[in-house]
């Protein structure tokens, strides 16, 4: 058997397959509700407890605390067309956005749906 490092090309699009892009958008496809994070940041704490106050438990990772978190940073930002603005939302692996859209979305009732479509509350 033989262990490929994370940096080793894969089968899908050769060196690429280190392109923190691709990561995020793997990573953020992982479950439910992904929020990109940063430890020491109040409105990563304040949407993880709307999520949690919610009865949603979100899968979050902490940048800081990542040996790639300054690249996932980068590709973050790039994702949302510049500006780094933790937290960073999927739902379904679908890209919400940062706590704005995440409270935007609560407030005009598109949250709850997303969430329940994307398998994350039941009631
Ligand atoms: C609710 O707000 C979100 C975030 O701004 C937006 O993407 C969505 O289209 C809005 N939905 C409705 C039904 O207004």
């Amino acid at each position: 058997m033989q262990y490929q490092s994370e940096s080793s090309h894969s089968y899908f699009g050769g060196a690429s397959s280190a392109d923190p892009l691709e990561r995020v958008v793997r990573l953020a496809s992982g479950s439910a509700v992904v929020i990109f994070s940063v430890s020491t940041c109040c409105m990563c704490h304040a949407v993880k407890r709307l999520f949690c106050g919610m009865g949603v438990s979100p899968t979050v990772y902490e940048l800081d605390q990542d040996p790639i978190g300054n690249e996932i940073e980068r590709a973050l930002s790039r994702l949302l067309g510049g500006g780094s603005s933790v937290p960073v939302v999927f739902i379904g692996g679908k890209l919400i956005g940062a706590m704005d859209r995440v409270m935007a979305s609560h407030i005009n009732g598109s949250l709850v749906p997303l969430l329940k479509e994307a398998g994350a509350l039941w009631l």
